[in-house]
């Protein structure tokens, strides 16, 4: 009896482990300057299409999540940030894994980040953050990235 209570709490052990792989990380960038926060908008797929999200995606493997992000800002905006620290919490995206965000400096304070595959990219300030259309995971981050954006 002893024997099979442990093998099937092996089995447990080893399946909670396979659910925690599958649970993928996807970056995402919170990035001030001047009083302003760097927000996207999506291109596809036709159901985010027009809707704003931070920068981001997912972190490959053997990938760390930092290097993820900086990859990530520089495919999607072609600039290079340095990510400062956590922000907020994890948020679940159903069938994807959690999104994690972080703040970042951008490298250089002339530099303009461009749409390379997003639709636009803006600044905005902190009174004009809850008025936008979201997709649904960021949203959840509003009242932390009103916090960061006044606070810079
Ligand atoms: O480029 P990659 O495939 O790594 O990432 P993505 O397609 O931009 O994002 C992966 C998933 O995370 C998608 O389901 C996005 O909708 C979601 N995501 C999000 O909810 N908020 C963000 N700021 C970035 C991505």
């Amino acid at each position: 009896l002893v024997l099979r209570l442990l093998a099937a709490h092996r089995t447990q052990v080893e399946l909670r482990s396979l659910e925690l792989a599958a649970a993928k990380i996807v970056v995402a960038a919170a990035v001030v300057r001047e009083g302003k926060l760097l927000v996207q908008q999506r291109s596809y797929p036709m159901s985010l299409a027009g809707k704003w999200e931070l920068p981001g995606g997912r972190v490959e493997p053997g990938e760390t999540e930092v290097e993820a992000l900086v990859r990530e800002c520089h495919e999607e905006m072609g600039v290079v940030v340095r990510p400062l620290g956590r922000l907020g919490p994890d948020i679940p995206l159903p069938g994807v894994g959690l999104l994690r965000t972080h703040t970042a400096w951008l490298d250089a304070a002339d530099v303009q980040p461009r749409a390379v595959e997003h639709r636009a990219v803006r600044w905005v300030a902190a009174a004009h953050l809850a008025g936008l259309d979201w997709v649904a995971a960021d949203r959840v981050l509003v009242p932390a990235l009103v916090a960061l954006t006044e606070q810079v």
